[in-house]
Protein backbone atom coordinates (compact mmCIF):
# COMPACT_ATOMS: atom_id res chain seq x y z
CA UNK A 1 0.00 0.00 0.00
CA UNK A 2 1.61 3.55 -0.33
CA UNK A 3 0.77 6.32 1.45
CA UNK A 4 1.96 9.24 -1.32
CA UNK A 5 -1.00 11.55 -1.76
CA UNK A 6 -2.65 10.21 -5.33
CA UNK A 7 -0.86 13.03 -7.25
CA UNK A 8 2.58 12.21 -5.92
CA UNK A 9 2.17 8.54 -6.34
CA UNK A 10 1.19 9.29 -10.07
CA UNK A 11 4.00 12.18 -11.17
CA UNK A 12 7.90 11.70 -12.31
CA UNK A 13 10.03 13.56 -10.52
CA UNK A 14 12.67 16.56 -12.02
CA UNK A 15 15.62 14.88 -13.36
CA UNK A 16 18.41 17.19 -13.03
CA UNK A 17 21.57 17.25 -15.49
CA UNK A 18 24.02 14.81 -14.64
CA UNK A 19 26.66 16.09 -11.94
CA UNK A 20 29.97 15.16 -11.56
CA UNK A 21 33.43 15.69 -9.41
CA UNK A 22 35.51 14.36 -11.68
CA UNK A 23 38.01 16.87 -12.31
CA UNK A 24 38.53 15.63 -16.24
CA UNK A 25 34.98 16.14 -17.23
CA UNK A 26 34.54 19.54 -18.93
CA UNK A 27 30.60 20.12 -17.89
CA UNK A 28 28.47 22.07 -19.75
CA UNK A 29 25.39 20.86 -18.87
CA UNK A 30 23.64 22.36 -16.27
CA UNK A 31 24.82 26.46 -17.36
CA UNK A 32 26.92 26.74 -13.97
CA UNK A 33 29.42 29.22 -14.46
CA UNK A 34 32.68 28.36 -15.51
CA UNK A 35 34.60 30.87 -13.33
CA UNK A 36 35.22 30.63 -9.38
CA UNK A 37 32.60 33.40 -6.81
CA UNK A 38 34.11 36.42 -5.99
CA UNK A 39 36.72 36.98 -3.26
CA UNK A 40 34.63 38.70 -1.26
CA UNK A 41 32.38 35.50 -0.85
CA UNK A 42 35.53 33.23 -0.48
CA UNK A 43 36.72 36.04 2.50
CA UNK A 44 32.78 36.04 3.81
CA UNK A 45 33.57 32.04 4.41
CA UNK A 46 36.80 32.67 5.85
CA UNK A 47 35.14 35.13 8.33
CA UNK A 48 32.11 32.51 8.92
CA UNK A 49 31.81 31.94 12.79
CA UNK A 50 31.68 29.07 13.62
CA UNK A 51 29.95 29.70 17.20
CA UNK A 52 27.70 31.59 15.81
CA UNK A 53 26.20 28.84 13.87
CA UNK A 54 24.88 27.47 17.57
CA UNK A 55 22.05 30.16 17.02
CA UNK A 56 19.33 30.07 14.23
CA UNK A 57 19.81 32.03 11.15
CA UNK A 58 18.57 35.92 10.97
CA UNK A 59 15.06 34.58 9.85
CA UNK A 60 14.19 37.43 7.32
CA UNK A 61 17.92 37.85 6.09
CA UNK A 62 18.36 41.49 6.89
CA UNK A 63 21.72 41.86 5.28
CA UNK A 64 20.91 40.32 2.29
CA UNK A 65 17.84 42.00 1.83
CA UNK A 66 19.73 45.35 2.15
CA UNK A 67 22.27 43.93 -0.55
CA UNK A 68 19.07 43.41 -2.69
CA UNK A 69 17.42 46.16 -2.36
CA UNK A 70 20.72 48.62 -2.26
CA UNK A 71 21.42 46.62 -6.15
CA UNK A 72 18.03 47.04 -7.85
CA UNK A 73 16.85 49.89 -5.81
CA UNK A 74 13.34 48.48 -4.22
CA UNK A 75 12.85 48.93 -1.04
CA UNK A 76 13.91 45.36 1.55
CA UNK A 77 10.55 44.92 1.71
CA UNK A 78 10.08 44.25 -1.82
CA UNK A 79 12.63 41.37 -1.64
CA UNK A 80 12.32 37.70 -0.79
CA UNK A 81 15.56 35.44 -0.09
CA UNK A 82 14.94 31.70 -1.13
CA UNK A 83 16.80 28.20 -0.98
CA UNK A 84 18.24 28.75 -4.55
CA UNK A 85 15.21 30.67 -7.23
CA UNK A 86 13.51 26.80 -7.11
CA UNK A 87 12.03 27.27 -3.63
CA UNK A 88 10.70 30.56 -5.05
CA UNK A 89 8.94 28.96 -7.80
CA UNK A 90 7.07 26.39 -5.02
CA UNK A 91 6.27 29.10 -2.77
CA UNK A 92 4.84 31.32 -5.16
CA UNK A 93 2.85 28.13 -6.19
CA UNK A 94 2.12 27.14 -2.18
CA UNK A 95 0.57 30.85 -1.67
CA UNK A 96 -1.13 31.65 -5.36
CA UNK A 97 -2.27 28.58 -6.84
CA UNK A 98 -5.29 26.53 -5.32
CA UNK A 99 -5.28 22.66 -6.73
CA UNK A 100 -8.37 23.36 -8.83
CA UNK A 101 -6.04 26.48 -11.05
CA UNK A 102 -4.38 25.94 -13.91
CA UNK A 103 -0.31 27.97 -14.12
CA UNK A 104 0.43 28.74 -17.65
CA UNK A 105 3.89 28.07 -19.45
CA UNK A 106 5.52 28.39 -23.04
CA UNK A 107 6.62 24.74 -24.47
CA UNK A 108 9.69 24.84 -24.39
CA UNK A 109 10.97 26.11 -21.17
CA UNK A 110 11.63 25.13 -17.76
CA UNK A 111 10.68 21.62 -17.11
CA UNK A 112 10.60 22.11 -13.61
CA UNK A 113 7.66 23.78 -14.25
CA UNK A 114 5.28 20.57 -14.57
CA UNK A 115 6.51 18.87 -12.05
CA UNK A 116 5.61 21.62 -9.59
CA UNK A 117 2.04 21.85 -11.12
CA UNK A 118 2.12 17.92 -10.56
CA UNK A 119 2.97 18.28 -6.62
CA UNK A 120 0.85 20.89 -6.33
CA UNK A 121 -1.82 19.10 -7.95
CA UNK A 122 -2.81 21.98 -10.78
CA UNK A 123 -3.67 22.16 -13.97
CA UNK A 124 -1.03 23.64 -16.69
CA UNK A 125 -1.42 24.49 -19.91
CA UNK A 126 1.60 25.19 -21.93
CA UNK A 127 1.53 27.47 -25.08
CA UNK A 128 4.02 26.53 -27.70
CA UNK A 129 6.78 28.70 -28.83
CA UNK A 130 7.29 29.46 -32.93
CA UNK A 131 9.72 27.64 -34.44
CA UNK A 132 12.38 30.35 -34.23
CA UNK A 133 11.05 30.49 -30.70
CA UNK A 134 9.63 34.01 -30.57
CA UNK A 135 6.08 33.85 -29.49
CA UNK A 136 3.13 32.99 -30.78
CA UNK A 137 1.27 36.39 -32.15
CA UNK A 138 -1.97 35.21 -30.11
CA UNK A 139 0.30 34.40 -27.04
CA UNK A 140 -2.11 36.64 -24.78
CA UNK A 141 -5.21 35.62 -26.39
CA UNK A 142 -4.33 31.96 -25.80
CA UNK A 143 -3.53 32.72 -22.28
CA UNK A 144 -6.49 34.49 -21.17
CA UNK A 145 -8.69 31.64 -22.94
CA UNK A 146 -6.68 29.21 -20.61
CA UNK A 147 -7.92 31.38 -17.60
CA UNK A 148 -4.82 30.45 -16.05
CA UNK A 149 -4.14 31.87 -12.71
CA UNK A 150 -0.17 31.99 -13.03
CA UNK A 151 1.86 32.33 -15.85
CA UNK A 152 5.50 31.74 -15.77
CA UNK A 153 8.20 33.31 -18.25
CA UNK A 154 11.90 32.65 -18.12
CA UNK A 155 12.95 35.29 -19.53
CA UNK A 156 16.05 35.08 -21.20
CA UNK A 157 13.72 31.65 -22.32
CA UNK A 158 15.62 28.20 -21.72
CA UNK A 159 16.54 26.75 -23.08
CA UNK A 160 15.91 28.68 -26.09
CA UNK A 161 18.21 31.87 -25.37
CA UNK A 162 15.30 34.44 -26.51
CA UNK A 163 14.77 37.11 -24.68
CA UNK A 164 10.98 39.00 -24.18
CA UNK A 165 11.36 42.91 -24.59
CA UNK A 166 10.15 44.48 -21.10
CA UNK A 167 7.38 46.71 -22.54
CA UNK A 168 6.00 43.43 -23.93
CA UNK A 169 6.15 41.78 -20.29
CA UNK A 170 4.45 44.98 -19.33
CA UNK A 171 1.50 44.36 -22.13
CA UNK A 172 1.12 40.58 -20.96
CA UNK A 173 0.52 41.99 -17.10
CA UNK A 174 -1.90 44.78 -18.23
CA UNK A 175 -3.93 42.72 -20.27
CA UNK A 176 -3.81 39.03 -17.85
CA UNK A 177 -5.81 38.87 -14.90
CA UNK A 178 -3.79 36.67 -13.41
CA UNK A 179 0.04 36.48 -11.69
CA UNK A 180 2.91 36.96 -14.06
CA UNK A 181 6.10 35.59 -13.02
CA UNK A 182 8.91 36.36 -14.98
CA UNK A 183 12.10 33.67 -14.49
CA UNK A 184 14.92 36.02 -14.81
CA UNK A 185 17.35 32.87 -13.83
CA UNK A 186 19.85 34.28 -16.38
CA UNK A 187 19.34 38.07 -17.15
CA UNK A 188 22.58 38.56 -15.94
CA UNK A 189 23.90 37.47 -19.78
CA UNK A 190 21.58 39.87 -21.56
CA UNK A 191 23.42 41.85 -24.21
CA UNK A 192 23.64 45.33 -21.98
CA UNK A 193 23.20 47.45 -25.03
CA UNK A 194 19.10 45.63 -25.14
CA UNK A 195 18.51 47.88 -21.97
CA UNK A 196 16.50 45.02 -20.81
CA UNK A 197 14.71 45.81 -17.42
CA UNK A 198 11.84 44.50 -16.53
CA UNK A 199 12.28 45.74 -12.19
CA UNK A 200 10.85 48.84 -12.79
CA UNK A 201 7.71 47.04 -13.99
CA UNK A 202 7.28 46.21 -10.31
CA UNK A 203 6.29 49.48 -8.98
CA UNK A 204 3.62 50.01 -11.74
CA UNK A 205 2.45 46.68 -11.94
CA UNK A 206 1.33 44.23 -8.78
CA UNK A 207 0.82 41.25 -10.39
CA UNK A 208 4.26 40.79 -11.67
CA UNK A 209 7.10 39.21 -9.42
CA UNK A 210 10.31 38.56 -10.93
CA UNK A 211 12.85 35.27 -9.72
CA UNK A 212 16.67 36.21 -9.34
CA UNK A 213 19.27 33.54 -8.59
CA UNK A 214 22.76 33.37 -7.64
CA UNK A 215 23.30 30.10 -9.08
CA UNK A 216 24.40 31.43 -12.49
CA UNK A 217 25.96 35.28 -12.85
CA UNK A 218 27.43 34.91 -9.07
CA UNK A 219 28.95 31.79 -9.78
CA UNK A 220 27.02 29.88 -6.12
CA UNK A 221 24.98 27.21 -7.77
CA UNK A 222 26.49 25.15 -4.67
CA UNK A 223 25.53 27.49 -2.06
CA UNK A 224 21.35 27.76 -2.84
CA UNK A 225 20.49 30.88 -3.05
CA UNK A 226 17.82 33.15 -5.20
CA UNK A 227 15.26 35.69 -4.26
CA UNK A 228 12.09 37.43 -5.79
CA UNK A 229 11.31 40.89 -6.25
CA UNK A 230 7.98 42.09 -6.48
CA UNK A 231 5.22 44.19 -4.65
CA UNK A 232 5.02 44.64 -1.14
CA UNK A 233 1.45 43.01 -1.17
CA UNK A 234 2.76 39.88 -3.22
CA UNK A 235 6.19 39.50 -0.84
CA UNK A 236 4.73 39.33 2.66
CA UNK A 237 2.28 36.57 2.12
CA UNK A 238 5.08 34.14 1.13
CA UNK A 239 7.68 35.98 4.12
CA UNK A 240 5.28 35.88 6.57
CA UNK A 241 3.04 32.78 5.47
CA UNK A 242 4.17 29.87 3.45
CA UNK A 243 7.96 29.86 3.65
CA UNK A 244 9.78 28.07 6.33
CA UNK A 245 10.72 30.42 9.34
CA UNK A 246 14.07 29.79 9.09
CA UNK A 247 14.57 29.07 4.62
CA UNK A 248 18.25 30.73 4.04
CA UNK A 249 21.22 29.63 6.29
CA UNK A 250 23.69 31.70 8.41
CA UNK A 251 26.84 30.97 6.23
CA UNK A 252 24.53 30.78 3.07
CA UNK A 253 23.14 34.65 4.17
CA UNK A 254 26.45 35.93 4.49
CA UNK A 255 28.02 34.79 1.24
CA UNK A 256 25.27 35.56 -0.95
CA UNK A 257 24.94 39.18 0.86
CA UNK A 258 28.55 39.22 -0.09
CA UNK A 259 28.19 38.01 -3.31
CA UNK A 260 25.71 40.86 -4.50
CA UNK A 261 27.73 43.30 -2.53
CA UNK A 262 30.60 42.57 -5.13
CA UNK A 263 28.65 42.49 -8.50
CA UNK A 264 30.97 44.66 -10.15
CA UNK A 265 33.45 41.02 -10.21
CA UNK A 266 30.27 38.78 -11.82
CA UNK A 267 29.24 41.96 -14.01
CA UNK A 268 33.54 41.12 -15.56
CA UNK A 269 32.82 37.86 -15.60
CA UNK A 270 29.06 38.04 -17.64
CA UNK A 271 31.38 39.96 -19.93
CA UNK A 272 33.56 37.29 -20.32
CA UNK A 273 31.10 35.14 -20.75
CA UNK A 274 28.96 36.60 -23.47
CA UNK A 275 31.93 37.31 -25.20
CA UNK A 276 32.62 33.29 -25.25
CA UNK A 277 29.38 32.59 -26.06
CA UNK A 278 29.37 34.86 -29.61
CA UNK A 279 32.86 33.25 -30.18
CA UNK A 280 31.43 29.29 -29.94
CA UNK A 281 28.23 30.00 -31.49
CA UNK A 282 30.21 31.10 -34.50
CA UNK A 283 32.87 28.16 -34.15
CA UNK A 284 29.87 25.81 -33.81
CA UNK A 285 27.86 27.12 -36.60
CA UNK A 286 31.29 26.63 -38.92
CA UNK A 287 30.69 23.09 -38.07
CA UNK A 288 27.48 22.72 -39.59
CA UNK A 289 25.18 22.70 -36.71
CA UNK A 290 22.62 25.52 -36.45
CA UNK A 291 22.78 28.07 -33.81
CA UNK A 292 20.10 30.64 -33.04
CA UNK A 293 20.95 33.41 -31.10
CA UNK A 294 21.29 33.63 -27.35
CA UNK A 295 21.12 36.00 -24.50
CA UNK A 296 21.82 33.22 -21.85
CA UNK A 297 25.32 31.54 -20.51
CA UNK A 298 24.22 28.56 -22.70
CA UNK A 299 23.10 28.26 -26.81
CA UNK A 300 20.66 25.21 -28.02
CA UNK A 301 22.44 23.97 -31.45
CA UNK A 302 20.49 22.16 -33.64
CA UNK A 303 22.41 18.83 -34.95
CA UNK A 304 22.20 18.00 -38.48
CA UNK A 305 19.63 14.62 -39.08
CA UNK A 306 22.82 13.00 -40.43
CA UNK A 307 25.09 13.33 -36.76
CA UNK A 308 22.02 13.05 -34.27
CA UNK A 309 21.85 15.10 -31.48
CA UNK A 310 21.57 11.92 -29.18
CA UNK A 311 24.34 10.42 -30.91
CA UNK A 312 26.51 13.43 -30.83
CA UNK A 313 25.44 13.16 -26.94
CA UNK A 314 26.43 10.23 -26.26
CA UNK A 315 30.22 10.32 -27.79
CA UNK A 316 30.85 13.53 -26.19
CA UNK A 317 29.76 12.05 -22.79
CA UNK A 318 32.10 9.15 -23.26
CA UNK A 319 34.93 11.49 -23.91
CA UNK A 320 33.96 13.18 -20.77
CA UNK A 321 31.96 16.40 -22.40
CA UNK A 322 28.31 16.89 -20.98
CA UNK A 323 26.39 18.66 -22.54
CA UNK A 324 22.25 18.57 -21.92
CA UNK A 325 20.42 16.42 -24.38
CA UNK A 326 16.63 16.31 -24.03
CA UNK A 327 14.44 13.89 -24.46
CA UNK A 328 11.24 16.33 -25.50
CA UNK A 329 9.27 17.25 -28.88
CA UNK A 330 10.65 19.53 -30.64
CA UNK A 331 14.31 19.27 -28.71
CA UNK A 332 15.56 15.85 -30.07
CA UNK A 333 17.36 17.20 -32.44
CA UNK A 334 19.18 19.68 -30.38
CA UNK A 335 21.84 20.19 -27.87
CA UNK A 336 22.06 22.64 -24.82
CA UNK A 337 25.51 23.54 -24.31
CA UNK A 338 26.50 26.03 -21.59
CA UNK A 339 29.28 28.75 -22.44
CA UNK A 340 32.55 27.23 -20.42
CA UNK A 341 35.73 28.70 -20.23
CA UNK A 342 37.54 29.74 -23.42
CA UNK A 343 39.85 26.13 -22.75
CA UNK A 344 36.71 23.90 -22.57
CA UNK A 345 35.03 25.53 -25.41
CA UNK A 346 38.02 24.93 -27.76
CA UNK A 347 38.00 21.06 -26.25
CA UNK A 348 34.41 20.79 -27.16
CA UNK A 349 34.44 22.38 -30.64
CA UNK A 350 37.68 19.76 -31.13
CA UNK A 351 35.73 16.72 -30.25
CA UNK A 352 32.65 17.68 -32.51
CA UNK A 353 35.16 18.37 -35.40
CA UNK A 354 36.53 15.11 -34.63
CA UNK A 355 33.13 13.18 -34.04
CA UNK A 356 31.52 14.87 -37.13
CA UNK A 357 34.22 15.16 -39.55
CA UNK A 358 35.62 11.83 -40.20
C1 LIG B 1 14.92 28.79 -15.79
C2 LIG B 1 15.43 28.52 -14.42
N1 LIG B 1 14.78 29.06 -13.39
C3 LIG B 1 15.19 28.86 -12.13
C4 LIG B 1 16.27 28.07 -11.86
C5 LIG B 1 16.59 27.85 -10.42
O1 LIG B 1 17.89 27.98 -10.08
P1 LIG B 1 18.38 27.79 -8.59
O2 LIG B 1 17.37 26.98 -7.84
O3 LIG B 1 19.69 27.14 -8.72
O4 LIG B 1 18.47 29.17 -8.04
C6 LIG B 1 16.99 27.46 -12.91
C7 LIG B 1 18.12 26.59 -12.68
O5 LIG B 1 18.72 26.00 -13.53
C8 LIG B 1 16.54 27.70 -14.23
O6 LIG B 1 17.15 27.16 -15.28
Amino acid sequence: MSFERKNIEKMQGYAPGEQTGAANTIKLNTNENPYPPSPQVAEALKSINIAALRRYPSPMADSFREAASRLHNVSAEQIIPTNGGDELLRLILTTYVEQLDTIAFCKPSYSLYPVLAAIQGCRFKEISLNDDWSMPENFIEQLNKSAAKLLILVNPNAPTGALLRADYLAEIAEKFSGLVLIDEAYVDFVDPELNYDSISLINSHDNILILRTLSKAYSLAGLRFGYGIAAKSLIEPMMFKTRDSYNTDHIAQSLATAALDSCEYARENCVRIRQSREQLRADIEALGLTVPTSQSNFILCQVPESIGAEKLYLQLKQRNILVRYFEQDRLRDKLRISIGTDAENAALIAAIKELTQQ
